[in-house]
């Protein structure tokens, strides 16, 4: 049986992440294939506010974006819509929210697909809840929302991480220092546990594991004692010292979350007083979003896409597709709102970081 729908937007919000035009691709080049037309709307749910923000897309549009990182439709990481109050380009003001679900209709579209983090997924439940059919997708490289064991962007920032701590060895060695490794991730170490195992550190320390920075020292010491001159340490940003608190560089405003950053400089420079030794902190920051998403991303991507094309189509919706290996899944967006997905603390992954004796600040 045919679906009823025939005409479909796609849009991008929060942060960027590798992959996100992989997904975009992925929801046009299925779209077209079933028949439906696809719109994509520009920067987040600001692009239905006017007419002239959206724009049909068709396979000769997305030809050759898949291994480019970004997005094609801009996105946006601030803000609440269901608060804002937008005036119109014919000089009307209407309720963000409202104006969106009455340009919906409009634009005679019958379902949406919102690529995003949390706080992108939370806005498309509500809308979700006002009536627009909506399939999420998630997208972080954080890898922090529950209900899929993977988003697209993390490998990625992963894989570039990976390759920061591999070349940092060079220095740490030749040096005798300590380098110190600042990762992002917000409130979930999932980048610096991932990154410090395939990187080789020596110590990780986890916003899931408060750390005691004198059993860090101790670890280094013992380290220089048996010979190893040079240590590394992996620091999440999200990471914070016992009854300690995170470090903040930016507090939350409307419809904005806190800025993190400062973690690892923190670290370093109570290392270097502790030990004695020389120290240096690398913060890897927004390089971890950037460049071209992973081979493993851009299949996730895929995949998600069409996915949620399909889901779209069957008459599903407020929903995520999620990742649940082998398979492609869909999980209500009512189960993930609000929610963050941190590591286990006995999860194999870190009993395997113990196994090979790396060290939690513990
Ligand atoms: O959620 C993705 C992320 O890159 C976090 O790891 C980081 O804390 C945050 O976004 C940075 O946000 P912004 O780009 O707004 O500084």
């Amino acid at each position: 049986m045919s679906s009823p729908i025939r005409k479909i937007g796609v849009l991008t919000g929060g942060g960027d992440a590798p992959g996100l035009n992989a997904v975009i691709r992925a929801v046009v080049k299925a779209g077209c294939n079933a028949n439906v037309d696809v719109l994509g709307v520009e920067d987040s749910f600001d692009g239905l506010l006017e007419f002239n923000r959206c724009h049909v897309l068709n396979t000769k549009d997305v030809t050759g974006i898949l291994r480019r990182g970004g997005t094609i439709l801009g996105t946006i990481n601030t803000g609440d819509p269901f608060v804002r109050r937008i005036t119109t380009a014919e000089g009307v003001e209407h309720s963000y929210a409202d104006r969106v679900v009455e340009m919906f209709h409009r634009m005679g579209l019958g379902g949406l697909v919102v690529i995003g983090g949390d706080g992108t997924l939370g806005l498309a439940h509500r809308f979700s809840l006002l009536g627009i059919p909506i399939v999420g997708v998630p997208k972080t490289i954080d890898n922090d929302i529950v209900g899929t064991t993977n988003c697209f962007g993390f490998d990625t920032a992963v894989s570039f991480a990976t390759d920061a701590i591999d070349r940092l060895h060079t220095t740490a060695e030749a040096h005798r220092r300590i380098m110190v490794v600042e990762v992002m991730g917000r409130y979930a170490g999932w980048i610096a546990l991932h990154a410090g195992i395939g990187g080789g550190a020596d110590v990780i320390l986890l916003p899931e594991f408060p750390y005691d920075i004198a059993a860090v020292a101790e670890r280094i010491t013992a380290r220089d004692a048996w010979g190893a001159h040079f240590s590394i340490v992996v620091v999440a940003e999200g990471a914070k010292p016992r009854n300690g608190r995170v470090s903040v560089i930016e507090a939350a405003g409307l419809g904005k979350a806190e800025r993190l950053g400062g973690a690892g400089h923190l670290v370093a420079a109570a290392l270097e007083q502790l030990t004695g030794k020389e120290t240096r902190t690398v913060v890897l920051g927004h390089l971890q979003r950037g460049g071209s998403p992973t081979s493993y991303d851009r299949v996730l991507a895929t995949r998600f896409g069409t996915t949620a094309v399909d889901v779209l189509l069957s008459g599903e919706h407020d929903c995520m597709v999620a990742s649940r290996p082998p398979d492609i899944v869909t999980v209500p967006l009512s189960q993930i709102v609000g929610r963050t997905r941190t590591v286990p603390v006995d999860s194999d992954v870190v009993r395997t970081a113990r196994a090979v004796g790396i060290g939690f600040g513990e």
